[in-house]
């Protein structure tokens, strides 16, 4: 039913051209299905014992299309054969004007829902893509969209062709010679009784198979994503193992796929073969009987043809028609998952903002049996001061930095900006004021430059500088210049791969490089050394004199130098101070500092 509204709604939306398409595909079926008549009356008019005759549809619709009666003559013949060019140059433009339409339907079909599959992945909530694999939403990319292109496009095609070449081809050939027709609609039973026993099986092993590819290609893409993982833990046999077993029951399906194709065509073969020789014996019995002639002969040669192909049509099309309802339903499924609440338009849009930070009783839990995140968070951050967040690991922080950019929503308790309640904002207007350095600081495979100006308009004139001056901060420039290309270096996919270290700096110079007033620096230097470190934090220091600084590390030095550090502990705020403070008050802060400076020192001797 739904599939069905979708097929209407797009038509409607295509109005002209299905009107164009669906003209043509019933102009050319009506020319395909009267030409056998001109030839059977070519035929008849050139054979000694055929007769002419002008009753019957037949005879009726040779009346009204040729504008003369038929006669044995030459000159009657050669109006036959007129009239079968004439069809055949119908059929021929009509074909053109049918499958360009109708693929073209389909085409757009296919082009507005990518567009809009593209727009609602950039849309989802920030939580959907935790428990999504990207070999799903890749599948739903290309062979969903797919299977419901063909069902808009060839599908309608092939089964608008049969539902009128049917009844017409039929119509006709009763009405020459109802005998023989219903003799030769006796195989036609036998090809029902395959259809209905094939497809399923085809149809099985069809979805299957689809099922298949799509395990073996989201595999696959791990696998190359964690390429490395995969080498570095010898898994590399059990990987090929596992590709190979999903590869064997993908070919398995395929076989039996193909296997009962080949059997229905081999069957579909077979019984025309029937009708035809049915044809010819009972079709000669009629003739000599001077119950049919020469020429209605030939003309049932030729419709039996027509009668297998609609069984072959339906059956595809059934195929095609279930396969894309499946794929509608996944479609479906993404398009009502809610919208990420932070991109839905509206909101205060303040010019500028002070970048006053608050927590007010922040709790958050990312599942209903899962522990809570974060417990009662509060803390206060001044315009242009700096907190320091330290924890160990899974302890809150990365929550609380997400917190910030609105990619999650409180499960209760207030984040307020300037005073205002964070979800007051419209969403693209705050995080066009914040910078963020995420904890795996991705970048795109694109120019170095291009990464670092991420956030800046393309035709902003100082770009280049504000990229130079940014990297400079980050203590990235030198490196950069030390590649043929410097900042034209392509990164990742082909282009050069950046350590650990280099990327963390590359993804602080793109947050530098926005000029945000709120900064948001998630453990964003640990994989760089204590010198780079610390050269990195006087920079910033420097830099990010108006800026709010929110800097998360599990390093004690990574913030020691703000204004305020809290201590998190699962979740829940366990101290809070400066860093002399902190020291000197003991607990886990001075214990972790004092564990931290101890393995440094270790480390230098
Ligand atoms: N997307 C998520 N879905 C479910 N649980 C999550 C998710 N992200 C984090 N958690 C859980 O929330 C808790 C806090 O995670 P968070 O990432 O904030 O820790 P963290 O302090 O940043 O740790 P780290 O120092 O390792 O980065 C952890 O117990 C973690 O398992
Ligand atoms: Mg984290």
């Amino acid at each position: 039913m739904r599939t069905l509204r979708f097929i209407l709604a797009e038509y409607k939306a295509n109005l002209r051209w299905f009107v164009i398409g669906i003209s043509a595909l019933i102009i050319g079926a009506l020319a395909q299905t009267v030409a056998p008549i001109y030839i059977k009356l070519a035929v008849d008019a050139a054979s000694p014992e055929g007769f002419v005759s002008e009753e019957g549809l037949a005879g009726r619709i040779a009346l009204a299309t040729m504008m003369t009666a038929p006669e044995r003559s030459e000159r009657f013949v050669l109006v036959c054969l007129g009239m079968v060019a004439l069809t055949a140059l119908i059929v021929a433009l009509a074909t053109f004007y049918k499958r360009y339409y109708l693929v073209r339907i389909s085409r757009r079909t296919e082009y507005t829902l990518k567009k809009r599959m593209y727009a609602r992945l950039q849309d989802m909530p920030a939580r959907w893509y935790d428990h999504t694999r990207s070999g799903g939403v890749m599948s739903l990319m290309t062979s969903d969209i797919e299977a419901v292109r063909m069902m808009i496009g060839p599908a309608v095609m092939y089964i608008g062709g049969t539902v009128i070449m049917f009844p017409a081809s039929l119509a006709i050939m009763l009405s020459l010679n109802w005998m023989l027709t219903l003799l030769a609609l006796i195989p036609l039973v036998g090809l029902s009784a395959a259809t209905i026993w094939f497809n399923p099986r085809v149809r099985k092993y069809s979805l299957r198979s689809q099922e298949d590819l799509e395990q073996l290609s989201a595999r696959a893409q791990e696998n190359f994503a964690g390429a490395r993982v995969v080498k570095a833990f010898s898994r590399e046999d059990f990987e090929i193992a596992e590709l190979q077993r999903l590869g064997d029951t993908y070919l398995e399906n395929k076989l039996g796929q193909a296997r009962n194709q080949a059997l229905f065509q081999a069957c579909i073969w077979g019984f025309s073969g029937v009708g035809v020789l049915i044809i010819l014996y009972f079709g000669a019995i009629e003739v000599s009987a001077g119950r049919s002639s020469v020429g209605d002969m030939a003309a049932f040669m030729l419709y039996n043809l027509g009668l297998y192909w609609p069984m072959i049509a339906l059956g595809w099309v059934t195929m095609l028609f279930v396969r894309a309802s499946a794929s509608l339903k996944r479609i479906d499924a993404m398009t009502e998952v809610a919208s990420d609440p932070s991109r839905l338009a509206g909101g205060l849009k303040p010019t500028s903002l002070r970048g006053e930070v608050e927590f007010q009783d922040v709790s958050l839990r990312y599942s209903d049996d899962a522990p809570p995140a974060l417990v009662d968070v509060n803390f206060h951050v001044a315009p242009g001061r700096t907190l320091g967040i330290v924890g160990q690991v899974g302890s809150g922080k990365s929550t609380i930095a997400n917190l910030l950019l609105r990619l999650l929503a409180p499960t209760s308790g207030r984040v307020l900006i300037d005073g205002m309640p964070i979800e007051q904002l419209d969403a693209h207007v705050l995080r066009g004021f914040m910078g963020y350095v995420p904890q795996d600081s991705f970048l795109f495979s694109d120019t170095i430059a291009n990464n670092i100006a991420l956030a800046l308009p393309a035709d902003d004139a100082g770009r280049d500088a504000a990229v130079r001056k940014a990297a400079q901060a980050a203590e990235f420039e030198a490196e950069v210049l030390t590649l043929p290309q410097g900042y034209d270096t392509m990164l990742g996919e082909r282009g050069v791969n950046l350590s650990g270290g280099q990327k963390q700096r590359a993804a602080i110079a793109r947050a530098l490089a926005a000029k945000p007033t709120i900064l948001v620096l998630d453990d964003c230097l640990s994989a760089v050394d204590t010198d780079t470190e610390e050269r990195i934090l006087r920079n910033l220091k420097a830099e990010t004199r108006d800026i709010t600084t929110i800097i998360i590390s599990q390093r004690i030095s990574g913030v020691s130098h703000a204004d305020e550090i809290i201590v998190l502990d699962q979740g829940r705020v366990a101290q809070r101070g400066s860093d002399a403070e902190l020291r000197a008050g003991g607990g886990l802060y001075a214990e972790l500092a004092r564990r931290q400076e101890l393995a440094a020192e270790l480390a230098h001797e």
